[in-house]
């Protein structure tokens, strides 16, 4: 089954394998992206690009208007400290530029709403790992405040306005195009710094855990969760499904591993642990297997050789 889907985000990193995830899937795609921090250049040639800020009264004439079966929402401020420096930044572009785009979507009778939520945020420091969409929902940051405000925004206007709404909680995505200067690819990051050469910097004991799926595994499960059945319900983790592979790895061994698919044997810096900083997180992803038909595909082994690739090809 496919449609015409609205990728806001799709120049940036997730966003643009999830657009060609659809295109693969025979959908007819349109991304919407300020280029803020995306590149033209992601977005596949067979997407339509409109560049647009999710706060605009354009953006919000896009949805209403384009004729869409399905909004798939993942333009973001995606920085943790961004919203600790900047609130108000980070509320205005993901709270209110949200509201604005499902209003539209209301208007313009979108069928189903995606919506990229964060569960190595929304959860806070849970107390089970890995975590069920259940666990209480305790953000530390404005960013993930504004995360799980967006999926209780969701809920409401899904209810007032007549779509259905969806929220993909992903643990730490990695992939080529993810940019090496953003905190959260700290695989990326390792990758760029052994390419040259530099030691890798581990914060604390190094023994703190992640939960890291690969882009094209999330890409296929935005593509499933635009269509699959979602059973529908009052709450917000009704409608979420967490997207990770329920493993945990530490981030010594996170830098073994790269260092092994580039050849090398890393040279690794302790440096103070940072305040705040999860020292364990995996997400269960039971409840994706059973609502979407949808597991990993990918790890390490086969995952490293591809962001290793395109490092060394295109991301200089
Ligand atoms: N990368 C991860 O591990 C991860 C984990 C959990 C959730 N997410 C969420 O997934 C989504 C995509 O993240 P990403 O890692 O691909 O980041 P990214 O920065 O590569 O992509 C975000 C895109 O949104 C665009 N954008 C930013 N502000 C905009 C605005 N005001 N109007 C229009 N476009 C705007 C940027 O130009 C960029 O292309 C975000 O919503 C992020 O919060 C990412």
């Amino acid at each position: 089954m496919s449609g015409r889907v609205l990728v806001t985000g799709g120049a940036g990193f997730i966003g643009s394998h999830i657009s060609e995830a659809y295109l693969a899937a025979g959908w007819e795609v349109v991304v919407l992206d300020d280029l803020s921090r995306g590149q033209q250049r992601n977005v596949p040639s067979g997407a339509r690009f409109v560049r647009a800020d999710v706060r605009s009264p354009e953006a919000r004439q896009v949805v209403a208007e384009g004729g869409f079966t399905v909004l798939n929402h993942h333009a973001a401020q995606i920085d943790v400290r961004v919203s600790v420096d900047e609130p108000a930044l980070d509320a205005a572009i993901n709270v209110v530029g949200l509201v604005n785009l499902l209003d539209g979507a209301g208007a313009g009778g979108v069928r189903r709403v995606v919506f990229a939520s964060s569960g190595g945020v929304v959860y806070g420091d849970p107390e089970v790992v890995p975590t069920p969409e259940t666990a209480p929902k305790a953000p530390i940051s404005p960013y993930g405040v504004s995360k799980l405000a967006g999926e209780y925004y969701m809920r409401a206007l899904a209810a007032l306005r007549g779509f259905e709404a969806v929220a993909m909680r992903y643990a730490n995505v990695f992939g080529p195009r993810q940019d090496p200067k953003s905190e959260a690819g700290v695989v990326s990051i390792f990758v760029s710094r052994l390419l040259e050469n530099r030691p890798l910097t581990v914060f604390g004991n190094g023994l703190q855990t992640r939960d890291y799926v690969f882009v094209r595994d999330v890409a296929r499960a935005n593509v499933l969760a635009s269509t699959a059945a979602i059973p529908a319900g009052s709450d917000i983790d009704d409608t979420a499904i967490n997207i990770a592979t329920g493993k945990q790895t530490n981030v010594l061994e996170l830098a073994e591993l790269v260092g092994k698919a580039m050849g090398q044997k890393p040279t690794v810096e302790l440096a103070p642990a940072r305040p705040g900083e999860l020292f364990r997180s995996s997400l269960d992803i039971g409840k994706a297997r059973r609502v979407l038909g949808w597991k990993p595909e990918f790890g390490f082994d086969d995952g490293l050789p591809q962001l290793v690739d395109w490092f060394r090809k295109e991301a200089r």
